[in-house]
């Protein structure tokens, strides 16, 4: 039974991959940083990866045959610590007790200037703080674990709680007036669901590099937001469209993405938003 470690266990994603885990029979060490998750099962540590050395201490604790690092923050005081050095310093302890690594990685490292979908060969053009931490972050992955697997992927939803994102759309059908939703922001949502299996999938196998594993269609963030609303039984009908060019923000636009790498090699399917949403 292999042993898996999930950082980042009390999260969105980590909570499926955790479930996931446990139900194909493996052993899961799971960590948390401030809300100790509900979870019987998984073993269940404590980490800070802003504190020197949590990293190797943690994986000399669990002494992993694969990590899964999930675990990070989008912004503020620690984003630097927590998101661009912290994988850094769980890829090297993973190294150095011979497991493998899965590192999760996001879309928004691509400044979304492309017109077509971005593939694993583009490299990372970050135009936001976080986007160059998860830049930063791959960097010091693969030089710290080489055979690591990078698994860059889009916006995530679908799990027994709404995500961010879906919830930002629930609370906007309530008040439609603080939010407004991009119709040139594209993206390629992923069911937590189809991820945690693709991860799961790849998990026992020697794949190494930079892999994008993201849903199969590409949608706006209006699009995302109606569907969502729809799904949930509710209107969308007063949902505010914008435009993300002419609000003067400096957001990544255009970040398709190319998933067609991992399809091929996996049976988890990664299906599109307009299969699982309704319009
Ligand atoms: N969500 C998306 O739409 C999306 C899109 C693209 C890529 N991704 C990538 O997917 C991964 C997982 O995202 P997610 O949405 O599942 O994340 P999430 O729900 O926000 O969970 C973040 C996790 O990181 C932990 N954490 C926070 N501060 C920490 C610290 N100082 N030390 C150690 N752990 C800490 C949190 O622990 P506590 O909750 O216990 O504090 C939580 O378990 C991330 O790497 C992200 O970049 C996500």
């Amino acid at each position: 039974m292999p042993q898996v470690l999930i950082t980042g266990g009390s999260g969105y994603l980590g909570r499926e991959l955790v479930r996931l885990c446990l139900a194909a029979g493996w052993d899961v060490t799971a960590t948390y940083a401030s809300h100790p998750p509900q979870i019987s099962g998984a073993r269940l540590l404590p980490l800070d990866l802003r504190q020197p050395g949590a990293a190797l201490a943690l994986v000399r604790a669990a002494r992993p045959q694969i990590v899964i690092h999930t675990a990070y923050v989008q912004g503020g005081p620690d984003l630097s610590a927590i998101t661009a050095q912290g994988p850094g310093d769980v890829a090297a302890a993973a190294h150095s007790v011979g497991a493998r690594l899965i590192h999760l990685s996001s879309d928004a490292l691509f400044d979304g200037e492309s017109q077509r979908p971005y593939t694993e060969d583009d490299p990372p053009s970050p135009i936001t703080p976080y986007g160059q931490a998860k830049a930063d972050a791959e960097r010091a992955v693969a030089l710290a674990h080489p055979a690591a697997l990078i698994v860059r992927t889009s916006l995530i939803y679908g799990g027994p709680t709404p995500s961010p994102h879906e919830q930002m759309a629930l609370d906007a059908v309530e008040s439609p007036e603080r939010f407004t939703f991009f119709t040139d922001e594209l993206r390629n949502p992923v069911l937590v669901a189809d991820l945690a299996a693709a991860l799961v999938e790849l998990a026992p196998t020697s794949r190494s590099g930079i892999l994008h594993v993201a849903g199969a269609h590409t949608i706006s963030r209006y699009e995302f937001a109606c569907r969502i609303a729809r799904a949930a039984g509710r209107p969308a009908d007063a949902l505010r469209a914008g435009s993300s060019a002419a609000s003067g923000l400096r957001r990544p636009r255009h970040v398709a993405m190319d998933s067609s790498r991992a399809q091929a090699i996996l049976r988890t399917q990664l299906r599109g938003v307009r299969d699982v949403l309704p319009a």
